[in-house]
């Protein structure tokens, strides 16, 4: 028997404000065809002003463990994908053991930006694969919101808020790829690419938070690659290939690296959960947040085999292959 860590519970979370396309021509020299034809984005939702990051990973949090029937004291410990925490320190994953009344288990944040919730997935699998914990509650949530120059027209039209939770809890297999759980993952950083998506701010430089700034062009291009080669690798691990996965729950960036990927690996796009279209790109929270829209959709069902990729600040890319 093998030891395998099973996704046992979903869920989501995005803010109530919903900001349309059309919102930002007041403002900038931008328009919603623009916005639609380049990056698929129509509209995306902001956190209100009292509403912080621990908050939308709690709402996240509380959603898939009633999914999974369980309470926060059944989990080991929390890890939250983010790269726009509250604070600089105590973690969102120790505020949220206290937003969840939580008294035990750990919590710690993992910060790998957009590619963070991949990063998280696999790091989750291989601490119940390794018997440091049984349960973990893995979560990427998410303010892009705060971080935008709002007189940039390249950046601020393409980010959004939101979080999205899963809760891994111990299961066995045979050992083959026919497992439920996850099954793979495959994970990569780059740090000559620096300067393609990075925040011009920080604790010990600027002492503020800083800004997005983004090569959109060039970061364009290095995706759909490095997206395609992870993917390639992480099923390749497991002797399948792009013709064995039921969906692709990719990051939400832009839906023609989504659609330029998926034709590299020759999967019909009908076979992609998109979100893209009214999340915008969430960063760490996108992959979970599509992976819970995919199963309240009645998309994703028990059996499926998933695939989730993402690249993003670093470059930091990577994939995870699981059977739901
Ligand atoms: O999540 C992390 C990973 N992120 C990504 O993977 C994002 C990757 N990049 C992208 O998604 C795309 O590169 C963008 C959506 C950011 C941009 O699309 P693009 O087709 O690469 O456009 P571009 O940057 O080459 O810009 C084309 C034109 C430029 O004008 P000129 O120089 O051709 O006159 C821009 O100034 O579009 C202009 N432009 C805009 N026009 C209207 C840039 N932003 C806007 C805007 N509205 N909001």
């Amino acid at each position: 028997m093998t030891r395998r860590a099973l996704v046992e519970g979903v869920g989501h979370y995005l803010p109530e404000r919903i900001v349309p396309n059309s919102e930002f021509e007041k403002t900038l020299d931008t328009s919603d065809e623009w916005i639609r034809s380049r990056s698929g984005i129509e509209r995306r939702h902001f956190a209100a002003d009292d509403e912080t990051t621990s908050d939308l990973a709690m709402h996240a949090a509380r959603a898939a463990l009633d999914s999974a029937g369980l309470a926060p004291d059944d989990v080991d410990g929390i890890i939250v994908a983010t790269s726009t925490p509250d604070l600089t320190f105590p973690s969102v994953a120790t505020m949220l053991q206290q937003k969840l009344g939580m008294t035990r288990g750990f919590a710690f944040d993992l910060q790998a930006v957009c590619a963070g919730f991949v990063y998280a997935l696999s790091t989750a699998n291989a601490m119940i694969l390794s018997d440091q914990a049984e349960r973990l509650l893995v979560i990427g949530a998410e303010t892009f919101s705060r971080i935008m120059d709002w007189t940039d027209r390249s950046t601020c039209v393409l980010f959004g808020d939101g979080a999205g939770a899963v809760v891994l809890g111990p299961g066995e297999g045979d050992g083959s790829a026919a497992d439920r759980g996850i099954l793979s993952s495959d994970l990569n950083s780059d740090g000559r690419y620096l300067d393609m998506l990075y925040v011009d701010g920080g604790v010990s430089t600027t002492g503020t938070a800083g800004k997005l700034r983004m090569q959109g062009n060039p970061l364009f291009r290095q995706a759909v690659e490095k997206l395609t080669t992870t993917a390639d690798a992480a099923l390749g691990k497991i002797g399948l290939t792009g013709q064995d996965i039921d969906w692709i729950v990719p990051h939400q960036a832009n839906i023609r690296i989504i659609q330029g990927t998926a034709k590299k690996m020759e999967v019909p796009l009908d076979r992609v959960i998109l979100t893209v279209q009214d999340h915008g790109n969430t960063s760490a929270a996108s992959i979970p947040l599509a992976l819970s829209v995919g199963v309240a959709e009645g998309r994703i069902k028990p059996g499926d085999l998933v695939l989730t990729e993402a690249i993003g600040g670093g470059l930091a890319w990577g994939s995870v292959v699981l059977r739901w």
